[in-house]
């Protein structure tokens, strides 16, 4: 079944002669998942490695090799897809590519269009690691970056020629993400975001723990959504069992702990370090009084597990800035009971910690779940339901309803409940 049509995304596609050329297909399968309308450039050496006529297959659309095949309408090609592109993305961008573009050649479809567009450029170098690392290409790349071309770094491991380094593009993902970043309105560019994700763990003895059911879904997809819109982002997060899903330009710091997610969120929190701070880990309120240093035996008496209480990130932040109101800060509050508990739950933690949001939902539609359903409630008492829907979709709301906050430009009003 075919996908409901909406506006797409018009993405130029460069694919230049590198070995990593094949790897264009994979990048506009992955443009055309995320709802973009892909017309490709193939560079001759390009069409060495990979052909127009797969390109077309996969993007439906003509693929453009020559300056002199393209003008059976009188129209000029080359001016048409400048115009037409959102975005012109170059990649896999062979190093021989950077270097004329970095001095504006215009003798193939591909420079004359990036000469001539007035879209964001992103550009995606894939080479040998000492072709990479030559000081001609950093020159080169150097320049493109100054001029505001977003430049996105290869990756390092085992390179196609046989060395070893950095080199290899990117993943189809992190191109994705920053072809997105390159088209959005920066509405929270320049502020600095920490956001914390996922749970914690407190051990029992070296084998077991007290954990909870969080994923850290909402607040890697929070990270997502603040980079995209400009900001800077670091991410603080609980066990996730993997690499957390978000772009490279998010800073990651991983802790186990509640005392390590502490220590990690405060030391990070202050108004010279942080404009925004989005607290959505499930940091245990609870901790094992001590942990036993070797296994608890199953054939000794039961253990008896006392639990003290751990320290609470959320109210000493809102304490440390209790004489003034930055950086912006934005708890969540996650309940099991009804709406209306949760409600009040939210208002009790805006006033007793000192928030200026706090984001309620219920632990049943959003623990471990791709979805969620939150209640967005601030100082004036004000709340804004968001229904069901994906964490990505949910994560925009609320940093639209931050960039509200942002642009009322604190202190705002605030009410005594
Ligand atoms: C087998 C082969 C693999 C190549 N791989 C790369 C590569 O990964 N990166 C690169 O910058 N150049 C690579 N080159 C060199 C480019 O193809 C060459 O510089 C060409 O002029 C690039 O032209 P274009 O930028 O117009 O596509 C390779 C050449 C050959 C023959």
């Amino acid at each position: 079944m075919k996908r409901a049509s909406r506006a797409k995304t018009r993405v130029v596609l460069g694919v230049t002669g590198s070995v990593a050329a094949y790897k264009g297909v994979e990048l506009a399968r992955a443009l055309i998942k995320r709802g973009c309308d892909v017309r490709v450039i193939l560079t001759d050496s390009a069409a060495k490695f990979v052909t127009p006529f797969m390109f077309e297959s996969i993007t439906g659309n003509r693929v453009t090799t020559s300056f002199w095949n393209e003008t059976e309408t009188g129209a000029i090609g080359h001016i048409e897809l400048a115009d037409w592109a959102q975005v012109l993305l170059v990649a896999p961008a062979s190093a021989d590519l950077v270097a004329k573009l970095r001095y504006g050649f215009a003798e193939t479809p591909l420079l004359a269009v990036a000469l001539a567009t007035k879209a964001p450029i992103v550009v995606a170098p894939a080479m040998n690691v000492n072709m990479y690392s030559h000081p001609a290409t950093e020159e080169n790349l150097r320049e493109l970056r100054a001029r505001g071309v977003e430049i996105i770094e290869p990756e390092s491991g085992e390179l196609a020629c046989g060395w070893k380094g950095k080199g290899r593009l990117a993943s189809p993902q992190e191109i994705c993400w920053r072809v997105r970043r390159a088209i959005s309105a920066k509405d929270l560019a320049g502020k600095r975001v920490v956001i914390s994700a996922g749970p914690t763990r407190e051990a029992i003895d070296p084998v077991r723990f007290l954990s909870n059911r969080s994923s850290g879904k909402m607040g890697l997809a929070l990270a997502r959504e603040a980079y995209r819109r400009g900001a800077s982002v670091t991410l603080v997060h609980g066990p996730l069992g993997r690499r957390p899903n978000v772009p490279a330009g998010v800073q990651c710091v991983s802790v186990t702990t509640a005392q390590e997610m502490f220590d990690a969120v405060t030391s990070r929190v202050d108004p010279a370090r942080c404009d925004i701070a989005i607290l959505a880990a499930a940091v245990a309120d609870f901790r094992p009084c001590v942990t036993a240093t070797g296994k608890l035996k199953k054939a000794g008496a039961t253990p008896q597990i006392d639990l003290v209480p751990t320290r609470d990130i959320i109210k000493e932040l809102g304490a440390r800035r209790a004489a003034g109101t930055r950086p912006l800060l934005v708890g969540f509050a996650v309940e099991t009971g009804t709406v209306a508990e949760l409600l009040a739950e939210a208002r009790r933690k805006l006033t007793t910690k000192n928030t200026d949001l706090i984001i309620g939902n219920l632990a049943q539609d959003s623990f471990d779940r791709d979805t969620n359903r939150v209640w967005i409630v601030n100082q004036n008492g004000a709340v804004q339901e968001v229904e069901t829907a994906s964490k990505a979709r949910v994560s925009r709301r609320i940093l639209d309803a931050v960039v509200s906050l942002e642009a009322l430009n604190c202190p705002h009003e605030r009410v005594q409940h």
